[in-house]
């Protein structure tokens, strides 16, 4: 699969609804949404009040991307602000068992997600258990970082572990994407890229989404 999330936090918000608008009329896949606390990462994006325009005006699935801690107080409330897909950050909690559970019982996908300094190998007894892994090629917390090489591997040896064991979790990669590099990206066996800035701040947002889908 090779779907484009671009991330509504590169978005200018005193033209949300225009911004929504061409994503919808673009061949971009879902809406990625970075919800941050300014604890579990030094930054503040926004939380539930944009969730209704996005639940509103999107015609794409809401991908939440929580970097915040203990998700398992808020997760419910993103699913019924109309979250497709709710993720969190495995390192945000002792056990992401309990969140996970309130997700699924909501119907909603879930998604577990690690910044490039957890180990790896710390997703792998959770493949089974979630629709979807994120593996961020930045540290959380901004937008417009560059893209770290060393992700490249760690794609590789998750989609290997997912192909071994014949499951469907989908594998997602958040952070420095461009239509330079996303190729390569999904080469290595990512299927949704998230990508905020390249979109958001290019001439042409359309042409970039469909030239990272199709590279
Ligand atoms: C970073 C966020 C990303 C970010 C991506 O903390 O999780 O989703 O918006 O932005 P770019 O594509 O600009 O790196
Ligand atoms: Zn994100």
């Amino acid at each position: 699969m090779r779907a484009i999330a671009p991330s509504i936090l590169s978005a200018d918000f005193g033209h949300l609804y225009d911004e929504i608008t061409r994503i919808n009329d673009s061949e971009a896949d879902y809406f990625h949404v970075d919800v941050m606390d300014g604890v579990f990462v030094p930054n503040i994006s926004f939380g539930f009040p944009i969730m209704e325009p996005l639940k509103k005006y999107a015609k794409k699935p809401l991908d939440v991307h929580l970097m915040i801690v203990h998700p398992e107080k808020y997760v419910e409330r993103f699913c019924d602000a109309g979250a497709w897909s709710v993720g969190f950050h495995l390192e945000a909690t002792d056990d992401p068992m309990p969140a996970l559970n309130l997700i699924k019982a909501k119907g909603v996908r879930t998604c577990l997600t690690i910044n490039p300094d957890i180990a790896v190998e710390r997703l792998l007894p959770y493949l089974d258990k979630v629709d979807m892994v994120l593996l961020m090629s930045v540290f959380a917390g901004f937008g417009g970082q560059k893209f770290i090489p060393e992700t490249m591997d760690k794609i590789r040896y998750v989609r290997r572990e997912i192909d071994r064991c014949g499951l469907p979790t989908l594998i997602e990669v958040d952070g420095g994407v461009t239509k330079d590099n996303a190729n390569d990206i999904f080469a290595a066996g990512a299927d949704v890229l998230v990508a905020g800035s390249a979109v958001f701040h290019s001439q042409d947002p359309t042409g970039v989404i469909r030239a990272m889908k199709y590279a």
